[in-house]
């Protein structure tokens, strides 16, 4: 760390020295901590210039379209890896010898059954109820079930709690599913890797089982690997935030899963698809982009653009690429998918989308392949939410293992009443 300062001149004011943190990579941040006792804070609303952490988890560079997973390029993790393996190197800041990752491997299949009183919980959402909606409640619901190993403070006791959540998830997620079509719970099976055993429990039924195509299940683990982290985004943030309060790590996982669900988030694979069904066909694209392009509608593209990338989202190119082999591969005839790859040719030459950097970013293609392999729209962000529970957990892990790790408390701008008497009701008649 070197010994920098910035100097900060306010008028009428003794300039304020504050000492500036040198990263491993990227931008240095100007430590403003000691400011408030000058009398100022900093007003940054919707963190465009905040560093809210310390992290050796992920690296983002927006400008050159890079992402590095504990320094390894998403993708070469993307093409020489599979989701587990990236898992542990997200979990444990190191890869794993081939010995470490069966015990790992091992470890997660052996943990995928949920509490059989987890069924009965579902029973008390309707059928109709959004998966995501039913998600959130059963994820925050571990909270009641699992509570032999919930020592923050102590490291095994941590691990097992994100073993619990990488197995638990995907049997959640496909559950929710389940519910919501009125099919009966499929068990998890330990003879199918993580992505199989997924589409298995998804697709399956106890009158027939699921063959699960090597094509839908590699995909599949590709989406899941692609989603697996993204350093201090809106949910990860708020894991961090809930978490530094010392609350129960399930229940954080589930405000993850709240915020995750905004269409400005992981709600965007879902919207995107939704916005597809709304063009329709490839004669009414021109019409949205100009919608899309006007200030005056609210209408924006979904699946386009990025508030950290404003380059290339490099998760994008290898999920462009896993679309392209999805789509030629399974031979998929839908109007929907041709709508998709004549909207990606438009918005990458349109002069309005270059100028701005508005990029297909990785849910355009996930949500596209996703919708060739035959999973319902409802369930897109609840597939991003269990992918997503590693880096969740992650942070929270990491955050836990820092012994100066304080609760998260922002500051704000005031800008309503300043005070005034307050009269009773009987005085205002
Ligand atoms: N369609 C049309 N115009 C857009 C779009 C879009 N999708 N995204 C941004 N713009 C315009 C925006 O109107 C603004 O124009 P101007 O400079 O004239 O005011 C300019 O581009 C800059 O955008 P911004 O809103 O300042 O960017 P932001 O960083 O606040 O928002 C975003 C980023 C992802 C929320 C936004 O691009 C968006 O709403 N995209 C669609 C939703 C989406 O696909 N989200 C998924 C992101 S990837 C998954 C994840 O990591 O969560």
């Amino acid at each position: 760390m070197a010994d920098k300062k910035a100097t900060l001149h306010i008028e009428g004011k003794a300039p304020i020295e504050l000492p500036i943190i040198e990263g491993s990579e990227g931008q240095d941040v100007i430590d403003v901590r000691k400011l408030g006792a000058s009398g100022f804070f900093t007003f940054d609303p919707g963190f465009l210039a905040t560093a809210s952490c310390e992290s050796q988890i992920t690296y983002i560079d927006g400008d050159k379209g890079i992402l590095l997973h504990r320094g390894f390029p998403i993708d070469q993790l993307a093409n020489n890896a599979d989701y587990l393996e990236v898992c542990y190197v997200l979990l444990y800041g190191e890869v794993p010898t081939r010995a470490e990752y069966e015990q790992f491997r091992t470890t997660v299949t052996r943990h995928t059954m949920v509490h059989e009183q987890i069924a009965s919980f579902f029973h008390g959402f309707r059928r109709d109820a959004h998966p995501m909606a039913i998600m959130c409640g059963v994820v925050g619901a571990l909270s009641a079930f699992y509570h032999d190993s919930l020592d923050i403070n102590n490291d095994l006791h941590r691990e097992i709690t994100a073993f619990r959540l990488l197995s638990k998830m995907p049997t959640l997620a496909a559950m929710c599913h389940k519910y919501t079509t009125g099919q009966p719970f499929i068990y998890p099976r330990n003879d199918l890797d993580y992505a199989e055993n997924f589409l298995h429990m998804m697709f399956a039924t106890p009158c027939e089982e699921y063959e699960v195509s090597p094509i839908v299940s590699r995909a599949m683990d590709k989406i899941f690997t692609l989603h697996a982290d993204h350093e201090q985004n809106a949910s990860t943030s708020t894991v961090r935030l809930a978490g530094s309060s010392g609350a129960n790590p399930f229940a954080c996982i589930a405000a993850g899963i709240a915020s995750l669900w905004g269409p400005a988030h992981g709600g965007a694979n879902e919207a995107c698809l939704k916005m597809l069904e709304e063009i329709g066909c490839v004669e009414n694209i021109p019409e949205f982009i100009e919608r899309a392009k006007d200030k005056d509608d609210p209408f924006h593209l979904m699946g386009f653009g990025h508030r950290v990338y404003k380059n290339y989202d490099p998760r994008a190119t290898v999920m462009r690429e896993a679309c392209h082999e999805v789509l030629d591969e399974l031979k998929i005839d839908n109007p929907l998918l041709d709508v998709a790859m004549e909207l990606e040719r438009i918005a990458l030459s349109d002069e309005y989308f270059v100028s701005k950097k508005l990029y297909p970013n990785v849910d355009f293609y996930s949500g596209i392949i996703l919708k060739a392999i035959g999973i319902p729209v409802s369930m897109f962000t609840v597939i991003f939410a269990m992918s997503r529970v590693i880096g969740w957990i992650a942070h929270w892990n990491e955050m836990h293992s820092d012994p100066t790790n304080r609760i998260g408390r922002p500051r704000q701008l005031y800008t309503g009443y300043s005070q005034r008497e307050f009269k009773p009701l009987h005085e205002r008649e």
